[in-house]
């Protein structure tokens, strides 16, 4: 089935306060003009608290993260898309469920880099990422050598950067970017990394496990020692 056909979805606009609670939609503009004066992506300016902080890159509908947010309410998420309508299915799944842990970002994860700090985040998701069909899209892929990079700043040590993607060239092109860099512990299969987020699913990996098409994952674990 085509991707856009899985893309479609109805979606009811949430009301002011519910978006208030849970969304923060950050302008192309203020993040290239004014990064300084937006909030950074850490718990204590975004939670108020020092819980540990997750990380979802292009979260869609936020079934996912949603999910984690229930399971876990010791641990804050936040999930990043640039799609606003995905991003109100995801508001109205985290408030019918009355979460308080979970807050969405609408915005081009690409320039939201300024607003990660060192060491603050302990996993970063990469799940199910739009491969693009085009020769253009594939080298715009959201997985780049600089994504890694900054992934490893913002991880504290020991933390994760998961990819799960049922695109067989994005795998192996993830594969290669990471292969000569020797700072992370990496393991990498077909299926999904072994109980690593519980029965926690995102809607494209239900999908696809519903229709039986594969998958591949990669895991990075940032090393405690300087590498
Ligand atoms: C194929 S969907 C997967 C959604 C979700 N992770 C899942 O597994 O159901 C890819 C998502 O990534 C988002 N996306 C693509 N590029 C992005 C970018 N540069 N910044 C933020 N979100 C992005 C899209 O809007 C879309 O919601």
């Amino acid at each position: 089935m085509p991707r856009k056909k899985l893309g479609r979805m109805k979606v009811r606009v949430p009301d002011e306060e519910t978006t208030r609670k849970y969304l923060l939609w950050l302008s192309g503009r203020e993040l290239h003009y004014e990064p300084e004066i937006l909030p950074k992506i850490r718990s204590d300016s975004l939670f108020g608290n020092d819980r540990p902080l997750e990380l979802e890159v292009g979260c869609g509908s936020g079934e996912f993260l949603c999910s984690l947010a229930r399971e876990h309410p010791e641990v804050n998420f936040v999930g990043i898309d640039r799609h606003r309508k995905s991003l109100y299915k995801a508001i109205e799944e985290a408030s019918g469920k009355a979460l308080e842990n979970i807050l969405f970002i609408g915005a081009d994860f690409r320039f939201v880099y300024p607003l990660l700090s060192d060491e603050s985040l302990q996993a970063i998701h990469l799940r199910f990422p739009d491969p693009g069909a085009k020769a253009r899209e594939r080298r715009k892929r959201l997985f780049s050598k600089r994504f890694v990079d900054e992934a490893h700043r913002a991880l504290v040590p020991g933390g994760r950067l998961v990819l799960i993607t049922d695109d067989e060239d994005y795998f192996e092109q993830a594969l290669a970017t990471v292969e000569e860099d020797g700072r992370w512990k990496k393991e990498s299969g077909q299926g999904r990394p072994a109980d690593s987020e519980g029965n926690a699913r995102s809607r494209f990996e239900r999908m696809w496990e519903q229709r039986g098409r594969q998958a591949f994952w990669l895991e990075l674990t940032k090393s405690s020692t300087v590498g």
